[in-house]
């Protein structure tokens, strides 16, 4: 099967970035890494990607502020230079706008600590547990101009305990949330995912 392109955006520790380099690296995934992006000099999520000699990035938001149109156009050049086709965001802490949208119509995806449309934006494990819910989960969604709430693909549902606390809860999602995106990714890339 074609390996389709991927670009990583990440802000932070990449685990879900790691997630995905361990399934490309099984053959669980028909993908290429093209490269990792990180606003974050000190992400390390980049020396997870050096350490598989995956091109890592830093394309600094420092100067940006007030101009995030700016800020994605410089992110466009970049995943065009390298041939990208699917941009997964994992963890990238930027509110992205139009001007990378459209450049990739229906090719981004994003992953969310939650089960949407409940609980959008941050904080949403802590926001899942004030609420009292019994269960939360994941979900890997299209992005669209609004925060959190494109199209969504897949989710998975965990269980919420007695005693959690935001960081039991937040692993017990993590460990789905390494499941599905590389589903996600899969189904992407055997032309199964319809956006509409
Ligand atoms: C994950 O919880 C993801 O759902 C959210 O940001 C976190 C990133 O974690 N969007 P990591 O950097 O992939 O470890």
């Amino acid at each position: 099967m074609k390996k389709v392109k991927i670009a990583v955006l990440v802000s932070g520790r990449g685990s879900n970035l790691q997630a995905i380099i361990d399934n490309i690296e099984k053959g669980a995934l028909s993908a290429e890494l093209a490269v990792v992006i990180s606003d974050q000099a000190d992400a390390y999520a980049l020396e997870r990607a050096r350490k598989h000699h995956i091109p890592a990035v830093q394309v600094s938001g420092k100067g940006y502020k007030g101009k995030r149109e700016e800020y994605d156009a410089l992110l466009v050049q970049e995943l065009r230079t390298r041939g990208v086709e699917l941009v997964c965001l994992a963890g990238f802490m930027r509110i992205i706008t139009p001007v990378l949208i459209k450049a990739f119509p229906n090719r981004i995806l994003n992953i969310h600590p939650a089960l949407l449309p409940a609980f959008p934006g941050l904080h949403v494990q802590k926001a899942a547990l004030e609420h009292g819910v019994k269960f939360s989960g994941c979900t890997v969604h299209f992005v669209d101009e609004g925060m959190d709430t494109g199209p969504i693909i897949i989710q998975a549902v965990v269980p919420i305990l007695d005693n959690d606390t935001e960081d039991s809860l937040s692993a017990r999602i993590l460990e789905q949330e390494h499941k599905i995106y590389s589903q996600a990714i899969q189904l992407y890339a055997e032309g199964r995912l319809k956006p509409e």
